[in-house]
């Protein structure tokens, strides 16, 4: 089937090419006309996910589907989350620089009393994170949501030169010894949170012969 992807990410468009198979042709922004980056304003990873998807719908009335994905570290209290793409501040806006900061520490008291108050010193939180993807796929002009999840831990130095995004310092559960960069894409995307999310609306659609 043809559907658009509403991304500019190479990355994501390569992974969702490999995952989703020869049955979908994907069509990118780009190829629709839709030169502008579509915005991403929303507080959460769904609301994110919807808007991309229908920044889409609403120009060119056909079949597409969003990704939003954010990285969630335990240790800062689940940031950057839905900020993961701009976490660096991106734009060099000091204030932004400046808040960002303010609340990465915030997080980070919030955790080290939590430790305090479990009995656990910092280090016993370890790097625990996840990555969360989102998608929103509009298809005949109704909504469905898919959502897919992969464990990890942030390694202290970078390693590896697959995936893209933070995959250099993102070690899965599945490959203890290994980044996500270190691994193939086949094997990243055989665990992977956007590998879970794209198949299960693979899925979805196959179930309804569409
Ligand atoms: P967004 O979903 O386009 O907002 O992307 C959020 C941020 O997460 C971007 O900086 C991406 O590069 C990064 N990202 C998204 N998916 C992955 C992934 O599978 N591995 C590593 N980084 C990712």
């Amino acid at each position: 089937m043809k559907i658009v992807f509403a991304t500019g990410n190479g990355g994501k468009l390569r992974e969702a090419r490999e995952i989703l198979g020869g049955g979908f042709e994907l069509v990118t922004p780009m190829e629709m006309g839709i030169t502008e980056e579509i915005p991403e304003t929303g507080s959460t990873l769904p609301a994110n996910s919807r808007q991309k998807a229908e920044y889409i719908w609403d120009r060119c009335t056909c079949n597409c589907f969003a990704d939003d994905t954010g990285l969630e570290v335990d240790i800062l209290g689940g940031a950057p989350g839905v900020h993961t793409a701009r976490y660096a501040g991106e734009g060099k806006d000091f204030d932004r620089n400046i808040d960002k900061l303010l609340r990465d520490m915030e997080a980070r008291e919030m955790e080290a009393s939590m430790a305090r108050e479990a009995g656990l010193s910092l280090k016993d939180f370890g790097r625990k994170a996840r990555f969360r993807c989102v998608v929103t796929l509009i298809i005949n002009g109704e909504q469905h949501y898919f959502e897919g999840t992969l464990e990890g831990k942030i390694a202290r130095t970078r390693s590896g030169n697959g995936g893209f995004g933070y995959d250099p310092v993102f070690i899965p559960d599945e490959y203890p010894d290994r980044t996500l960069a270190d691994i193939t894409e086949e094997e990243k995307n055989a665990i992977s949170h956007r590998g879970k999310a794209l198949r299960a609306m693979a899925d979805w659609l196959a179930a309804r012969s569409l």
